[in-house]
């Protein structure tokens, strides 16, 4: 039966293929290297602008961007970093992803550490995000990450860094952006239930926090390995933090996962996208980890265009969640 014309539109109005709002990649390249500063081009560098040019035309509109925190903020967390190149060259792909229309995460990728301690002072951590937040306030189509990954932390220092981050931020005046919240143990998805419960006391005066989990699916959860532990790994790992999300009224973002080119690993992301889609209520999207100029054609998590592993072999399954 050939439906009328109306009702048509109406159904696949209120069917969409994915209800996502944000589907992505991690940019990383910036956050290479150990050398500080480092070298432009040898230690480090920064994405590359065609090629995030071609995932946004695919429907890809969240990037988030890791750097390295010392190669900013110079001889200290304090320091002001508006003046480096390191930033310079930053913002400049930042506005390049925000003026072409997508969202940029803006990822201090330091596992809550500078300089290899622990950062223990939350003065000096709301210092540091005044700085780096001020320069992006007005950009709407920022999001700012509190760090990446920490790990071998106090958990209540956790809490107070990243209450620190967001206080500072929205202090600047950055107050209609997202704030992304990680936890500690590696911000683990499969974890979270156990380990990051005391997170949910965080509080945003502009109530847009959103806390970013991490998933990876081979037996360890580091991502280290292309082989996956089964093909439902994906749904059985994040669903305890799902249900973590909804019986507290939050909301999440998986902002890492990967697998292997296998079909193993395809049927366990194709059921881990599908669970984010259909609990889209309390999941806003997913990254892959990781897209970048240096991720070269062997390495099996590489989302880069045109002949990245990960990107030849997940790019169409992905697209199918896209917002
Ligand atoms: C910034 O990028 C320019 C190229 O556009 C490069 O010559 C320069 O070395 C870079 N500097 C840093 C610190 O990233
Ligand atoms: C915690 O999360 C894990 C991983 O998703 C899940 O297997 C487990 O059932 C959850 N536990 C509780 C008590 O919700």
């Amino acid at each position: 039966m050939r439906l009328p014309l109306l009702l048509a539109a109406a159904a696949s109005a209120v069917a969409p293929a994915s209800a996502l709002q944000f589907l992505g990649v991690s940019e990383s390249v910036a956050e290479f290297g150990t050398a500080i500063p480092g070298t432009w081009g040898v230690d480090f560098y920064f994405p590359n602008e065609a090629t995030i040019s071609t995932l946004i035309s695919q429907g890809f509109n969240l990037f988030r961007v890791p750097f390295m925190m010392e190669r900013m903020a110079v001889g200290s967390i304090t320091a002001d970093i508006q003046s480096g190149a390191y930033f310079k060259n930053y913002s400049s792909i930042i506005n390049y992803i925000t003026n072409a229309g997508a969202y940029a995460v803006i990822d201090p990728h330091n596992y809550g550490r500078y300089d290899g301690n622990v950062i223990q002072s939350t003065s000096d951590f709301g210092t540091f995000w005044k700085n780096l937040a001020t320069p992006f306030k007005s950009n709407s189509k920022v999001i700012f990450d509190t760090n990446n990954e920490y790990h071998d932390m106090d958990q209540t220092l956790v809490l107070n860094l990243n209450q620190a981050a967001i206080n500072a931020i929205r202090g600047t005046g950055a107050t209609s952006q997202y704030i992304f919240a990680e936890g500690n143990f590696y911000t683990g998805a499969w974890t979270w239930n156990t380990t990051n419960t005391n997170l949910v006391a965080l509080t945003d005066s502009s109530n847009k926090l959103i806390y970013e989990m991490h998933q990876y699916l081979d037996s360890d959860g580091s991502g280290t390995s292309a082989t996956c532990v089964d093909s439902t790994i994906g749904v059985d790992r994040i669903i305890g933090a799902t249900e973590w999300l909804k019986a507290n009224g939050k909301k999440g973002v998986l902002g890492e996962f990967a697998g292997g080119p296998n079909s193993v690993c395809y049927s366990a992301i194709q059921g881990l996208l599908s669970h984010l889609s259909q609990n889209s209520d309390v999941w806003i999207g997913a990254s892959y980890w990781a897209a970048g100029p240096w991720w070269g054609t062997t390495t099996w998590s590489s989302f880069e265009p045109p002949s990245g592993i990960s990107y030849t072999y997940y790019d169409s399954l992905l697209t199918q969640y896209k917002p």
